[in-house]
């Protein structure tokens, strides 16, 4: 057996897992997982692991690029370190420049030689100056780097069809096209690859203030000036707001591939957020629930796309969602800069999960952000670094990518803490496209341990990530305070059975057929 602070791991011992069990079932949930061979929807797209990095606080300047005169180690400008945490975890695609930023940003003034380019505001966040160093060759540079697909986001509140038109073709176009020259001519003269383009942001806010109504026929003439092979994106809901579904769908459906939702997790309020750290089991409960909101709010606007797209050609894709609390005490309240948890891991696991439940219409996420801004992968300071949980369950996750979910069902108590109840675990089974089973088990209670009852058969190998506090993070100065630990189980006969720990991540795989 292997111990952790306050619980105990059975491995391979179907005996020794059945007496735990029973100590656990006096004081945890019990729960019964049944894992069905049919299959449940769509492969699980890769995109759904996507990322955004926006021009905003310490994201993209200091979090990924340093410039090449920069002590820290980079490669043309870009930290190495940052590179090498994000190629391990497979990003599929990574979203730029915004966000709300995306609106104010004009293209021209990030390329060409960096000390010729202008100055700028980033009026959005801060107020801070944009030195536009880093611009259209430094993002693609990253990509290339980290081995992702280019999602850009641009400017339909302050820019014009013209201009975002030009982007692409700047983009994309080989010879004899003058734009791909000048792109050329600025040291890349092979055309880029875009994968995705997102026609504006957050369309009845910092992204132009606009009518659903004229969102949409704006929509479409940026859409169809934008159509060489990249997937169109247009921006949807993140105000629960159904009649602004209905209206893209009704009015934007031939020149849209996708449109999306924004979903933030703010425990408390916009003044008052919640902190990220130091909070009570009132707060983990809450945080979580919310976060669990999110799959209503997707079977919400599955209902309202299907009236009018029942085969579900138009993905959903979330191109923003993550936990937004109050900034770390001392940090420029415009830089979104948060300590990231063990919660966060969990809010992590159980929205991956929630997307792996709707694969036919949820085709791509961007997790908001990538590197020091809001429920981060990364954290950097100066030359120091710090992998977050959240980083942690991405790679956990990552046998999930292009797996195909199973159905299960789970029968799981509930616990309670003030107005909110939860069930006590969440779980994902998919199978793999060489026939492995990875299935992942959270248990969102904070105090007692779960005791998982399944028909799975074989044996399992993969990790666990759970601490013995709820803010468990970690910090520059310990960096490897919260990190999976290697976990292997074996059936019994009857199948495999468990005790979750409290507040823990697991994915495991077996690579066998049940
Ligand atoms: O992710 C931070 C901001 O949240 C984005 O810029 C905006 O789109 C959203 O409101």
């Amino acid at each position: 057996m292997m111990k952790y602070p306050g619980w105990t791991v059975v491995l391979f011992s179907g005996l020794l897992a059945a007496a735990a069990a029973c100590a656990a079932a006096e004081n945890g949930a019990n729960v019964v997982l049944t894992l069905h061979t049919n299959v449940n929807g769509p492969v699980i797209s890769r995109h759904i692991f996507g990322q955004f990095a926006e021009h905003l606080g310490r994201g993209i300047y200091e979090g990924i690029w340093v410039g090449p005169d920069s002590p820290i180690p980079n490669t043309r400008g870009i930290r190495n370190d940052v590179v090498t945490a994000l190629k391990a975890l497979h990003v599929p695609n990574v979203r730029w420049p915004g966000g709300c930023f995306a609106d104010e940003y004009h293209w021209r003034k990030g390329i060409g030689v960096a000390n010729h380019r202008p100055a700028t505001i980033n009026a959005n966040w801060g107020g801070v100056t944009e030195p536009n160093t880093f611009g259209t060759h430094e993002f693609m540079d990253f990509l290339d780097q980290i081995g992702a697909r280019a999602y850009l986001s641009v400017n339909v509140g302050s820019g014009t069809v013209q201009e975002a038109a030009d982007w692409l073709e700047y983009l994309t176009a080989g010879p004899p096209d003058a734009l791909g020259a000048e792109r050329a001519a600025n040291g890349h003269a092979a055309p880029y690859q875009v994968a995705f383009v997102g026609i504006g942001n957050e369309s009845w806010g910092c992204g132009g203030n606009m009518r659903p109504e004229y969102q949409a026929d704006l929509h479409n003439r940026y859409a169809t000036f934008l159509n060489n092979g990249a997937l169109r994106v247009a921006s949807g809901d993140g105000t629960g707001n159904d009649h602004l579904i209905d209206v893209l769908m009704e009015r934007s459906i031939g020149q849209m591939d996708a449109l999306t939702l924004h979903y933030y997790t703010i425990p408390g309020d916009w003044t008052k957020k919640g902190s990220a750290t130091g909070f009570d089991a009132a707060a983990w409960a809450h945080t979580l629930k919310l976060a669990r909101g999110i799959e209503p709010r997707i079977e919400a606007i599955e209902a309202l796309m299907d009236k009018r797209d029942p085969q579900r050609r138009i993905g959903l894709f979330v191109d923003e969602w993550g936990t937004w609390y109050d900034t770390e005490p001392g940090a420029n309240p415009g830089f979104l800069y948060q300590q990231n948890t063990l919660r966060d891991a969990l809010v992590a696991a159980l929205t991956l999960d929630v997307f792996q439940r709707h694969t036919d219409r949820v085709r791509m996420t961007s997790i908001a952000q990538m590197v020091n801004v809001l429920q981060a992968m990364v954290l950097a300071d100066g030359r120091r670094m710090a992998l977050t949980p959240t980083y942690h369950v991405y790679d956990m996750y990552k046998p999930f990518k292009g797996a195909t979910p199973l159905k299960i069902r789970l029968s799981t108590t509930r616990w309670q803490r003030g107005e909110d109840d939860l069930p006590a675990v969440d779980a994902s089974v998919a199978r793999t496209a060489d026939g492995a089973t990875v299935v992942a088990l959270v248990n969102l209670d904070p105090e007692r341990p779960a005791h998982v009852r399944t028909n799975l058969k074989g044996e399992f190998r993969g990790s666990i990530l759970t601490a013995a506090k709820m803010d468990a993070h970690n910090t520059f100065d310990q960096p490897h305070a919260i990190e999976p630990a290697p976990f292997s189980a074996r059936a019994g006969a009857e199948g495999w059975t468990l005790d979750l720990p409290p507040k823990t991540v697991l994915v495991v795989s077996a690579p066998v057929r049940h």
